[in-house]
């Protein structure tokens, strides 16, 4: 019986595996233009790192998480997100004597057992940033306004969402107000959010049940109780914003779906996904690191985008990615021609050029069909007559045009005729 992948897990497959390729090439662009740098940290890790940062009373932690027991005992899972791993390998590799502020991106992929449906899947991948080591407001700003040039390269516009979730010394007062509120309505929301009104009153907000959401649109809001380094701090933040331009709206509702947001947290959004709006997010943790056994007072903030989420919109778009194609095709027939060709080719390839080439021994048109597929831009057509002669012919497959050109003398030199007029790309 046929073995299939497991729900939720997809292949890319080529031809889609293009536009990852784009966004992949776009973010690093724009991550190095910023001045970050990649780290690349493990797929598995220790279960502990993740219930601490993310917290136990949260969806992925108590529902969400691959975890397993590895052949020693010890309790291991696939990563649900980056930020806990690159701060751990932060710690761990003792990055901040390297530079007082570290840039740091990774590109991925993160598992969650939540139920698949358009652009939810159980591996999924992310493009995220992490900066470590400033809790300028500055900051905070350039990543939002950074994010946004993002999605425009890639043509998308999306809305930016964004909040405060203070701090330790203002949440106390918040949460109180919260289980007050929480305490009037425990009659009127889910099971889930009854318990977390005294386990983690704010993860209730991020309720995903439409009937509990009615109830908390009249719930208080966090920004009347910030302390006023919060509040000057968020005033700061969205100066910062205005003044480079980024459009963004602030939603004092949303709390993100992790409990180590402190201050700034954002959303981009967009209603073209259904219920999963969230193309990317993230947000300030200025007591991570510590909190993971690392250096006191080492801020933090990043964010993550959703690769899938972006591919989609890109499809929903029609939008033409720029691909990989061949610079030359090379439809030899017969068997002179196809010896000369095949030597053609890989003299081709090792001056840097895209060459396909099949040895099927197929006719021109079947060739030409392959050449089409493959979204050549030249295709040198010889059979063992024109071999004879010194003389094929090279069609430019866009414009349709067809020119004599000498196969005179040895591949070598071939070699360097075919090269001058396929160089201009
Ligand atoms: P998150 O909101 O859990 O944040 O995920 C960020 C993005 O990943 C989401 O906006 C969404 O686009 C995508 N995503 C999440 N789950 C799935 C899924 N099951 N299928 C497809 N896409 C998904 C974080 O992960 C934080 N680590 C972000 C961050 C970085 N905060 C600070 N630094």
């Amino acid at each position: 019986m046929e073995i299939t992948a497991l729900k939720g897990f997809k292949d890319i497959l080529p031809g889609e595996v293009e536009t990852w390729q784009w966004l992949e090439r776009t973010a690093r662009d724009i991550f190095h233009r910023f001045g970050f740098a990649e780290i690349k940290v493990p797929i598995v890790e220790k279960t502990e790192l993740f219930a601490r940062s993310i917290g136990e009373a949260t969806d992925i932690v108590e529902k969400e998480m691959y975890s397993f027991t590895d052949r020693n005992g010890e309790s291991i899972t696939l990563r649900p997100e980056g930020t806990a791993p690159v701060l751990r390998a932060f710690i761990e590799n003792g990055l901040q004597v390297r530079q007082p502020v570290q840039r740091l991106y990774t590109i991925g992929p993160m598992f969650r057992h939540e139920r698949p449906q358009k652009g939810r899947l159980r591996q999924f991948h992310q493009m995220s940033v992490e900066v470590l080591g400033s809790d300028s407001p500055w900051l905070d700003a350039e990543l939002m306004a950074m994010a946004w040039l993002l999605l425009s390269e890639f043509g998308l516009a999306v809305r930016l969402q964004i909040n405060s979730l203070g701090c330790p010394a203002c949440r106390p007062s918040y949460k109180e107000a919260l289980v007050a509120f929480l305490t009037q309505r425990q009659e009127q929301i889910c099971e889930d959010c009854r318990r977390r009104s005294s386990t983690n009153p704010l993860r209730v907000l991020d309720c995903k049940s439409e009937h509990c959401q009615a109830q908390y649109t009249e719930a208080p809001s966090i920004l009347a109780h910030l302390c006023p380094g919060c509040e000057e701090h968020f005033a700061a933040t969205r100066k910062g914003l205005s003044l480079l331009g980024t459009p963004y709206e602030v939603n004092s509702f949303m709390v993100r779906g992790l409990d180590y947001y402190t201050r700034t947290t954002f959303e981009l959004v967009t209603d073209a996904l259904g219920a999963q709006s969230a193309v990317g997010a993230g947000g300030r943790y200025d007591g991570l690191v510590e909190q993971l056994g690392g250096p006191k007072n080492m801020p933090g903030i990043g964010f993550a985008m959703g690769m899938e989420r972006l591919v989609l919109l890109l499809a929903q778009q029609n939008r033409e990615v720029p691909g990989e194609a061949a610079d030359l095709f090379v439809a030899a027939l017969g068997e002179a021609a196809t010896e000369k060709g095949f030597l053609l080719s890989h003299l081709l390839r090792r001056k840097g050029y895209r060459v396909a080439m099949d040895y099927e021994g197929r006719g021109l048109k079947s060739q030409m069909k392959k050449a089409d597929r493959a979204g050549a831009r030249f295709t040198l057509i010889f059979g063992d007559e024109e071999l004879a002669k010194g003389e094929g012919l090279l069609r430019n497959m866009s414009s349709k045009e067809q020119e004599a050109i000498s196969l005179a003398g040895d591949v070598d030199s071939w070699c360097g005729i075919l090269a001058d007029k396929i160089i201009q790309r």
